[in-house]
């Protein structure tokens, strides 16, 4: 964790330590945060949390009230939305989940070992998965948090995520309002929710017709996010940037295919499973 000056190892110290209180009073007693437990108990481990408070600092540039109104709202909004049971739980359309892989590359550089890739092009003759917004967010928050469960915030060169979409395959003159509305919706949610998470995203196979889709979904995103854009209209560069990805059709240096590659069981976390029991034992009583 690095601070420009005292200030900011001020504003987080004091997060640090109103956190049980904010906890307490403004989160209905709700402390789990990407599977982590945040308050003393049986699952709690101080650097982790000490890394995921960190992110919100950083993220809400090392203002206190900022900070914390960003946290409690993360914390109400996951105990409302229950984003682990999308991870770990539910069953999603097998049109999703066949487009949706995850990878890790141990050998790769610095934040970009654990790596989401959405091959969103292939949905182009599936249109009917975004038919339900809902139903498209908690798959893709499910990946998300997925994604997480790889990382390890304990190593500053594997705590964020880098992500892929896979244009392949799409061509279209003027862009789907439903599409559109999962679209804003999901870029809402991850910059609400996920902060400081996201290392290099890569839109690739974008065809130079579709250039202004760009143009459209980037006044969604923020500044800071958007600085982490890279377009490629040849999907076999992206080698250049993540060498472990396979060599045919995205020009990386292994031989394995994207989805040999997939990693699809992602082991949750003690405390979440803990959580997950808790949730069986309230439901039978
Ligand atoms: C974000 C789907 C076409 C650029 C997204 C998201 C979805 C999506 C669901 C939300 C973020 C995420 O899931 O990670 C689609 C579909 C498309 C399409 C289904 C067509 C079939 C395009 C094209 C471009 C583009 C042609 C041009 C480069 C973007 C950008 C974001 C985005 C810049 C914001 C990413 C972020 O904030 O993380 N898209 N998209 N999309 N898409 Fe697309």
């Amino acid at each position: 964790m690095k601070f420009d000056n005292g200030t900011e190892q001020a504003t987080f110290d004091k997060v640090v330590s109103e956190l049980p209180s904010l906890i307490k009073t403004k989160c209905k007693g709700y402390d789990e945060l990407y599977g982590y437990q945040l308050l003393p108990g049986d699952y709690y481990k101080e650097s982790i949390v000490k890394a995921l408070l960190y992110k919100f600092c950083k993220a809400n540039n090392f203002e206190y009230e900022g900070t914390t109104s960003a946290l409690c709202d993360t914390l109400n909004w996951r105990r409302e939305f229950d984003p682990l049971s999308a991870a770990f739980s539910e069953r999603h359309d097998d049109a999703l989940v066949n487009v949706g892989i995850l990878t890790k590359y141990p050998k790769e550089d610095s934040n970009k070992r654990v790596v989401t890739w959405n091959l969103y092009g292939a949905l182009i003759t599936q249109k009917h998965v975004f038919d339900d917004i809902n139903k498209f967010l908690r798959y893709r928050i499910g990946l998300m948090e997925r994604s997480i469960g790889l990382l390890d915030f304990e190593d500053e060169s594997n705590n964020f995520v880098a992500q892929v979409h896979d244009y392949d395959g799409v061509s279209m003159w003027r862009m789907d309002p439903q599409i559109k509305k999962c679209t804003k919706q999901v870029i809402a949610v991850f910059q609400k929710h996920y902060p400081e998470l996201l290392s290099a995203k890569f839109f690739i196979n974008v065809p130079s017709l579709l250039t202004w889709v760009y143009d459209v979904v980037k006044k969604f995103v923020n500044e800071e996010t958007r600085k982490k854009f890279v377009v490629l209209n040849d999907g076999s560069k992206l080698g250049q940037y993540l060498t472990s990805a396979p060599s045919k059709l995205y020009g990386g240096n292994s031989k394995d295919t994207l989805q040999a590659q997939n990693v699809k069981e992602v082991k949750p976390s003690d405390y979440t499973l803990y959580l997950f029991e808790q949730k069986v034992s309230a439901d039978v009583e």
